[in-house]
């Protein structure tokens, strides 16, 4: 490998909500931190030069995001998603929930009902719940072989629903929906004229065997009726500079996001965001094919310590991210009790399962995008709950 994933940066004192807010999360400044989805990695060199160079420019003065900017994001989705995006369909964001609360906004009104299929990222629940819509959960059963969408449920919720959040591939539960799954939900959601919104920010981190489906590619229909959002910042660990897409092919939905977005001045963004996604859409494709595969041995060393050491710990393999989803209900603790020992005891700094909906209560989630020795550590604290 050519770049170095077991390099151990110390991130304390950064202003890192990883770090620097365990104290306030955790009530122990010591667990080892594997909660917010931002890696322990090095943002790549070549990303990190290119912001220097801009930095080293005098004035940080208003910018736009000009063609070679887009056509980044263009190449970089038909080299790995086979997807072609013209470039009229993209436009900035400051972030994807940023982006998918504008269009809740933008497309929704107060008492609609909008469906999210949980467990899911918390930021999903808030966004129909703190602007006054209403919550419609499409839960997630679990299957013999990993989470499942419940088609039949959503049949029925889909006759009111005016919209549906999807998490595309799904961050807790790491699946990377395939083709005919989504296939299948696009037909019950246009049937019904439910508007998707396909948050795609995990689509680059699909794991080594599987392969992501943009939604907008399914059929043009499912085009014509879409929203996606896609952002380098998680695959390339730049969140801090708050830089994403929103896709919008459908013309009519496309005008009235963007004067929405336009209006709340919410278009402009930071330079550094600019210049770092853009060389990494040109650029980045060796370093992530190596982080990927660096993931999947963290996740592969993961699963093999659990099913060795704590058989009552089930999971699920992920498709896609670098999360895995804990389910420790075997252990008949309540959530404070889980909660308490994992962050006390074993001084584990894990995701909250019910922070994901109540479907949640239970589990844990735990980042892998960090050195292999964190990884190792945090299994030997994870004995203490050993039967
Ligand atoms: C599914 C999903 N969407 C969005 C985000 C955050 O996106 P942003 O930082 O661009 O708002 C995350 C971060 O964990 C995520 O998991």
């Amino acid at each position: 490998m050519r770049y170095n994933f077991d390099k151990i940066i110390d991130r304390s004192d950064t202003n890192s909500v990883k770090y620097d807010l365990r104290k306030v999360v955790f009530d122990n400044p010591d667990v080892l931190p594997m909660w917010v989805a931002d890696m322990d990695f090095e943002t790549p060199d070549f990303a990190r030069e290119a912001v220097i160079k801009r930095a080293e420019h005098p004035i940080y003065g208003y910018h736009f995001k000009d063609r070679p900017y887009f056509n980044a994001i263009q190449g970089w989705l038909k080299r790995r998603h086979q997807w072609e995006v013209p470039t009229e369909w993209m436009s900035f964001v400051p972030g994807v929930v940023c982006g998918f609360n504008m269009a809740v906004l933008a497309f929704t009104s107060e008492g609609d009902e909008i469906i999210i299929q949980s467990p899911v990222y918390p930021p999903f629940h808030h966004a129909v719940t703190e602007h006054g819509r209403k919550l419609v959960y499409n839960k997630l059963k679990i299957g013999s072989d990993g989470y499942e969408m419940d088609f039949d449920l959503l049949e029925q919720q889909a006759k009111t629903a005016k919209m549906l959040i999807l998490c595309n591939p799904h961050n807790p539960v790491g699946r990377c929906w395939s083709r005919e799954e989504l296939t299948r939900l696009s037909e019950i959601c246009l049937k019904n004229d439910v508007l998707v919104i396909s948050d795609e920010i995990h689509c680059d981190l699909v794991l080594p065997g599987y392969k992501h489906t943009p939604y907008a590619t399914l059929s043009a229909e499912a085009a014509e009726h879409c929203i996606v959002f896609h952002a380098a910042s998680k695959t390339f660990n730049l969140a801090g500079l708050a830089t994403s897409t929103a896709i919008v092919p459908n013309k009519e939905l496309r005008d009235k996001y963007v004067h929405f977005v336009e209006a709340l001045e919410a278009h402009l963004g930071n330079i550094f965001g600019k210049v770092a996604t853009q060389t990494c859409m040109e650029k980045g494709d060796e370093w992530l094919d190596q982080l990927l595969a660096y993931v999947q041995g963290n996740i592969d060393y993961v699963s093999d310590f659990l099913t060795t050491n704590l058989p009552f710990v089930r999971f699920f393999k992920p498709q896609a991210t670098y999360m895995m989803w804990l389910d420790f209900n075997a252990y008949s603790l309540s959530e404070l009790e889980l909660w308490h020992k994992m962050t006390q005891e074993a001084q584990l700094g894990f995701n909250r399962g019910s922070d994901f909906g109540q479907d949640g209560s239970g589990f844990f989630r735990i980042n892998l995008a960090c050195p292999r020795s964190t990884v190792e550590e945090a299994m030997r604290r994870l004995q203490i709950w050993h039967p």
